[in-house]
């Protein structure tokens, strides 16, 4: 059974450009931002208050949130620690971005902390984010497997997504941050995910690295998932995954949707004519 609306957060400011070795302007993220507003996102992942020293492509955060709040969509940063969701809390972000992975190792080399230390810190994110009312958005990365330790258990997502919960969240993305996970692994997790915690909303994030990621998306669909994120023209991939690509192509998976007669609310026509713009902006496409 097909739902018949789901909605579509493009990722492609954030997840699209941070792992970019060369450096975008400013002017040219915000080309792409706001010709994706025309193509009807309600929602758009404009950038990552980190360090910039990690995430170089990031540095320009505070620039691209004043130029998001001006447009009319829901932006959403991604805030890992306390110092970042300060920075987003003074740009007036309305919804920020957590992120854990399922695997310490990833963790050490994502974030610099284990798992465990990683959410103990994630408290106070939210309790800032709780007091500002920003809607906190929380992702599990690598849920599904590592490049680092290779299998991911169901107990381990669990064990992140338990704590996620219990903060809060208002959603909870499930990254496939390598692109290994296929239909199979994606229905059995959503929906067991779906029965330990039948009033949270979850969101798919599938990269598309061995191309499986729409084949995901109908898994995910199939087991009651109703949000998905996806990149323009496929772009993307976390500096800390070797060898991921992008996310799943937003025009790709929009003209599946459409195509099954689920409403999306994003213009076809438009998303299509922006993809050769997007890419340009990407050397690795
Ligand atoms: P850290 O270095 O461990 O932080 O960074 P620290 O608390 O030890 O502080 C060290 C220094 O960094 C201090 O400066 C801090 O002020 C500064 P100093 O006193 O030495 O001069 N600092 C910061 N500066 C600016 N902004 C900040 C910040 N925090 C500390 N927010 C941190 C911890 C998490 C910030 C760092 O490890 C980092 O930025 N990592 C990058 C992580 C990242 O962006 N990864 C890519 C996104 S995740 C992803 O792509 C997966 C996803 O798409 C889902 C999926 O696909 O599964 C979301
Ligand atoms: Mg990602």
């Amino acid at each position: 059974e097909f739902p018949n609306e789901v909605e579509l957060i493009e990722v492609g400011p954030r997840d699209g450009l941070q792992n970019e070795p060369e450096p975008i302007s400013v002017e040219q993220k915000k080309r792409l931002i706001r010709h994706l507003a025309e193509v009807g996102f309600s929602r758009i992942e404009s950038t990552a208050f980190v360090h910039p020293k990690w995430v170089p492509q990031m540095a320009d955060a505070e620039e691209i949130a004043a130029y998001c709040n001006e447009l009319g969509f829901t932006q959403i940063a991604l805030t890992p620690n306390e110092r970042a969701i300060d920075r987003a809390i003074a740009m007036g972000v309305p919804q920020v971005a957590v992120f854990i992975g399922a695997s310490t190792q990833f963790n050490q080399r994502n974030i610099n902390r284990t798992t465990d230390e990683s959410l103990a810190a994630c408290a106070a994110v939210f309790e800032k984010a709780r007091r500002h009312n920003m809607f906190v958005r929380a992702y599990i990365s690598m849920a599904f497997s590592c490049p680092f330790q290779g299998e991911v258990t169901f107990e381990e997502v669990n064990h992140v997504c338990k704590r996620f919960v219990e903060l809060g969240a208002d959603e909870i993305d499930i990254g496939d941050t390598n692109g290994r996970a296929n239909p199979r692994m994606v229905y059995e997790r959503f929906s067991r995910l779906r029965d330990l915690y039948p009033t949270t909303t979850f969101v798919g994030h599938f990269h598309d690295t061995y191309h499986v990621a729409l084949a995901n998306v109908i898994a995910a669909m199939q087991a009651g998932v109703r949000k998905f994120d996806a990149s323009v023209g496929g772009l993307g991939g976390c500096p800390y995954s070797p060898g991921a690509t992008g996310n799943v192509a937003t025009e790709r998976l929009a003209y599946m949707l459409s195509s099954m007669g689920i409403a999306t609310g994003i213009d076809d026509e438009k998303l299509k004519a922006l993809v050769p713009f997007a890419q340009s902006l990407s050397t690795r496409l």
